[in-house]
């Protein structure tokens, strides 16, 4: 007896998962789904996959993602506890883990999250041996390292998010100052994801003309207009936003979906991302920090080097060092 299905559709084929551009989201709290609506919205997926260990919220975000079917062109949203949910995937976002809690540093986060990556990893990359890894959950810069190692796949293959945020608050609050549109105003913030990331006030211009060419003091103490607050605004954001809400969550959900962005559609975009940075800058050791990555299909295929001031890469040592220091005691 022919089903209504069979009846309506002439020359039924077995449905089977051929996605062309599958993601998966590890990690469905307040960060993995404000990555999965915004890579919805972004049309950038043909199939979505979400993994947490919290079953019946785990099941609700998807349903409830799927309930909006109508309002975006993702055709298939599926979630699991088992990493097999996410077979041939082309990008995986990691952001499970423990959240900063108020007042909590992010590199105090590492261990915690150091344990649920050895779940979680190995199994991902069984499961899509050919993936590019986007590691979001904090200590960022470490847990981009951990993946790597876990992960076996070659470093192009994992990029940390890095300061892609902390830039995109810079440049917004460099924008607020201005009155001028945060995508016109350049300005990289690289190194460490918050508490030493580095401003590289040379950089910073709009349209082409440099604020420092304009006004030599610019993120100095001697800066009359004391531009180095923009910065000190930038490290604090994350805190003072999880002071009032208690998570981030629309701007990191936004700014992954960027990446997401560049890299499906293979669009060689630069952007300030977590990469191993080891031999640049006087750097020796394996640590991940953020510079500017061209970014595709491929994940990180080159890193464009900045002209530091000696100043500038004295800090930028300093992260290192810093990082190492908490690495090389990790077990994994
Ligand atoms: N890099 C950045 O710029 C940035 C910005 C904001 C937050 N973060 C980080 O992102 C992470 C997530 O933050 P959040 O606010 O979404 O936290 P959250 O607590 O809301 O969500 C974390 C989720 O991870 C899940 N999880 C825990 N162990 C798991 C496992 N083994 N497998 C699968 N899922 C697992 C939890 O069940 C939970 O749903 C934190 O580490 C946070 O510090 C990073």
């Amino acid at each position: 007896m022919a089903t209504v299905k069979e009846k309506l559709i002439e020359n039924l084929v077995k449905e089977e998962s051929c996605a062309q551009s599958k993601i998966t989201i590890v990690g469905c709290g307040a960060v993995g789904m404000a990555c999965a609506i915004s890579i919805l919205l972004k049309g950038l997926t043909d199939e979505l996959a979400l993994i947490d260990v919290m079953e019946d919220k785990l099941k609700g975000e998807m349903m409830d993602l799927q309930h909006g079917s109508l309002f975006f062109s993702t055709p298939k949203i599926v979630s699991g506890k088992d990493s097999r949910v996410s077979v041939n995937s082309k990008i995986v976002v990691v952001t499970a883990g423990a959240r900063q809690q108020e007042g909590e540093s992010r590199l105090n986060l590492v261990q915690r999250n150091v344990n649920i990556l050895k779940l979680i990893i190995p199994d991902i990359v069984k499961n899509s041996p050919d993936c590019k890894i986007i590691v979001v959950s904090n200590p960022v810069d470490i847990l981009t390292y951990v993946t790597w190692k876990l992960s076996g796949l070659p470093k192009n293959c994992i990029i940390g998010s890095g300061t892609n945020l902390d830039s995109a608050r810079f440049r917004f609050l460099i924008g607020s100052r201005l009155g001028v549109n945060p995508t016109s105003c350049h300005g990289w913030v690289i190194g460490e994801h918050g508490d030493s990331s580095v401003p590289v006030w040379s950089g910073v211009n709009i349209a082409g003309v440099p604020l420092k060419n304009l006004h030599p003091t610019l993120g100095t103490d001697d800066d009359k207009e004391q531009w180095k607050t923009v910065h000190r605004q930038v490290v604090e954001s994350a805190y003072e936003v999880i002071k009032l809400k208690g998570y981030t969550s629309w701007a990191i959900g936004l700014s992954v979906a960027d990446l997401v962005r560049t890299m499906m559609n293979n669009l060689r975009r630069v952007h300030p991302v977590c990469t191993l940075i080891k031999g640049l800058y006087g750097i020796t050791e394996d640590v991940f920090l953020s510079v500017p990555c061209v970014l595709g299909l491929n994940g990180i295929t080159d890193i464009v080097k900045l002209k530091l001031s000696t100043e500038e890469e004295q800090h930028l040592k300093k992260s290192a060092e810093t990082l190492w220091n908490v690495q090389k005691d990790l077990t994994f």
